[in-house]
């Protein structure tokens, strides 16, 4: 098939209103638009301006309506409590309608927030459906997260409600939700009356009477309740994602864009179409498990995998082709780093050979670059089209991709292909113009950013502006640096700030240094994130202790590595620091994080013109060598 991807690109770019009221008319509206694009407060767009609709109407009843209420929507695959549980439309439906009341009668309305602190159970999508019929707006914060992270995401989203369940499991570890979630309301200072509980037989947790309600029961009674049409500007979801700073960053997502732009991309991304299998190895916790876990395969009639386990180690590194098969799979999209690590327990993909994956069609990759070694051994070993693709929390759909619904570009290792239809990609130049093909530098997106991107941040425009909007003006900072070549194809090579990528998922260094300095004995202390085979890059942690502290080292190191754990969550898979006399620094005063990454990770470094004691270097190289790292001067 010729691909249709030039002609489709053109049009959106120069016709991008005409274009997307086009994808719009996949939409069921209560109302239609007065405006398709209101661009009139830049740096900020709002897309179908005054159009009124419901996202949970779109996800569910619209389907049920149109006669596909037996159709599965959601299946729960669990290998972790050992149960497959299948819910059509219908069923999914009436749920949802049903805790919707429940919200209703916790007094939860249009505009109020949920916060949504779960495993992967249906109940979540559940509660995320429920909070869109009523107009809420959710919340969902991932369950690697400790209680201060929910704490800070309580006093920022200041919820009516919170929906919590019993325990998440990991593997083979029950994690009891109960200590974060107690811990969690008395550090807010935020206060939080009600909260539903929902009950796990893996461990059951003692409810606080007068607060947690009790999902079983409340839904025994609950009245189903209908979907209040929104504005297409409304807020649908709140999904906090680290920045710079220790303080996360509300995302906020609206509903009309999000809805046009994610059937949009079922369609023409990743070539699905409705009653087709699509699975999104993710968690509801972050943007992927959001948007290609809940809301467009659902949006799109699909149905979505809803999996309770990990590449490896439930059972073994044939999980997902176990799933693949068992539920016929067309195109599955997961990080790379699942990749590695099945790669790693089974080099030859012996497993594969037990499953049958014929109605397997594409691998979609994202939520860090693929490195082009995983990227062949996935071609290779399963004989099908891997594409990487790259995208954010803040845009909620794919910036770069090969659209497969278009018809497939050919691939280049190492890039996720090209910019997506109604993105308009940049790379700037050190005089902040934009570079030309093959120069590396920051990646920005030309205004306005195409339906479904962050209207803004959650009770904070002014920080909004200043993150993605003031460098330079015109453009979204993507906080990603890469180049683009001369066939037009991405490149995404690093970040430009203090986000790290974990495992795919994304962490703030900022956030683990703030951690560390609360310990009692750290004068001074940073964060870097270093190459890893398996999860791409992992923190490591460099201190400077107080004087007259005459503890043994390793000691302190334990204490920190468990305080990371404690402020921030086992998500941030911190395992290690060093303890230095010095760290290098700018004359000023600023800490060369950069430079220290590039030893560690053996890359070439010029020295920096402004240090101010090249020696503190030479003790960063010899700390490092002693845990495995070093690196040369070019
Ligand atoms: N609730 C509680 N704890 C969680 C958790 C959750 N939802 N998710 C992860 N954790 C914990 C893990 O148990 C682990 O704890 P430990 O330090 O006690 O062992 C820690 O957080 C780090 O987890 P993780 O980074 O997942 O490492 P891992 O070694 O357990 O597994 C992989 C490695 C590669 C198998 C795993 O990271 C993986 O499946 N990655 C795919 C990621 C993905 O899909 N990302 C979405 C972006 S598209
Ligand atoms: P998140 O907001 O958690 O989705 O993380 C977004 C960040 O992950 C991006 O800004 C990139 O740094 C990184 N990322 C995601 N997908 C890719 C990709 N395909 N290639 C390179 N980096 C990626």
């Amino acid at each position: 098939m010729t691909s249709r991807y030039d002609e489709v690109y053109a049009r959106a770019k120069t016709a991008p209103e005409a274009f997307w009221a086009e994808a719009a008319e996949a939409v069921s509206w209560t109302k239609r638009w007065d405006r398709v694009l209101d661009f009139d407060r830049a740096p900020f767009a709002r897309w179908f301006v005054g159009a009124e609709l419901n996202t949970c109407y779109n996800v569910l009843d619209r389907h049920v309506e149109a006669g596909r209420g037996a159709q599965i929507a959601l299946i729960h695959d669990s290998p972790v409590t050992q149960s497959v549980q299948k819910l059509s439309y219908a069923e999914l439906l009436d749920r949802t309608a049903r805790f919707a009341g429940v919200l209703k009668g916790a007094g939860v309305g249009r505009g109020d927030r949920v916060i949504i602190y779960m495993p992967m159970i249906p109940e979540a999508v559940v509660a995320m459906l429920a909070c869109a019929r009523l107009g809420a707006i959710h919340s969902v914060v991932f369950g690697g997260f400790a209680a201060p992270e929910l704490a800070a995401r309580i006093d920022d989203a200041s919820p009516k409600v919170i929906v919590w369940a019993s325990c998440g499991i990991e593997v083979n570890r029950v994690i009891p939700y109960k200590p974060m979630i107690d811990e969690a309301l008395k550090l807010a200072t935020h206060k939080v009356a009600r909260c539903v509980l929902i009950q796990r037989t893996a461990q059951r947790a003692e409810p606080v009477p007068g607060r947690d309600l009790d999902y079983e029961s409340e839904m025994a009674r609950a009245m189903p309740v209908a979907c209040l049409p929104v504005l297409a500007t409304d807020p649908l979801y709140v999904l906090y994602t680290s920045g710079t700073t220790g303080k996360p960053k509300g995302i906020v997502r609206d509903n009309g864009g999000h809805m046009v732009a994610l059937n949009w991309s079922m369609k023409n991304i990743y070539a699905m179409k409705p009653g087709e299998v699509f699975w999104a190895a993710s968690d509801i916790g972050w943007v992927v498990g959001h948007s290609y876990i809940v809301y467009a395969p659902l949006a799109y009639g699909c149905t979505s995998i809803l999996y309770e386990g990990k590449p490896v180690g439930t059972p073994d590194a044939g999980a997902y082709w176990r799933l693949i098969a068992e539920h016929q799979v067309k195109v599955l999209f997961t990080a790379p780093t699942a990749f590695r690590a099945i790669r790693r327990e089974d080099p030859e993909a012996t497993h594969l050979s037990r499953h049958d994956l014929s109605r397997f069609e594409i691998l979609f990759l994202a939520g860090e670059r693929t490195d082009p070694d995983t990227l062949i051994w996935a071609q290779t070993k399963l004989n099908r089209p891997v594409f990487d693709h790259w995208w954010q929390t803040e845009t909620g759909w794919p910036m770069g991709a090969n659209c497969a619904g278009l018809g497939a570009l050919p691939v280049k290792p190492g890039s996720p292909t090209k910019a997506v239809p109604g993105y308009r990609i940049g790379v700037m130049d050190e005089k902040d113009k934009p570079a030309p093909a093959e120069t590396i530098g920051p990646i920005v997106v030309e205004l306005p950013l195409p339906p479904g991107c962050l209207p803004t941040l959650w009770n904070n425009e002014d920080g909004c502006r200043r993150a993605y909007f003031e460098r330079y003006p015109g453009y979204y900072l993507t906080g990603d640096a890469g180049y683009i070549d001369r066939d037009g194809y991405l490149y995404i090579m690093s970040r430009t700030d203090d986000v790290i990528n974990v495992a795919g998922h994304r962490l703030s260094t900022g956030a683990m240094e703030e951690a560390l300095a609360r310990h009692r004995d750290v004068a001074e202390c940073a964060v870097i994130g270093v190459s890893d085979s398996l999860k791409g890059q992992v923190p490591l942690g460099f201190v400077v202790l107080k004087a007259g502290v005459n503890r043994p080292d390793a000691d302190i190191l334990k204490e920190l590595v468990q305080l990371v754990r404690e402020q921030i969550g086992p998500v941030a898979a911190f395992r290690q620091a060093l303890v230095v006399n010095r760290l290098p620094k700018t004359r000023s005063g600023k800490i060369l994080r950069g430079t220290m990454r590039k030893i560690a990770d053996c890359e070439a470094y010029a020295m920096p013109a402004t240090i101010d004691d090249p020696a503190t270097l030479d003790e960063i190289r010899s700390a490092l060598r002693t845990v495995g790292y070093a690196g040369t001067t070019a």
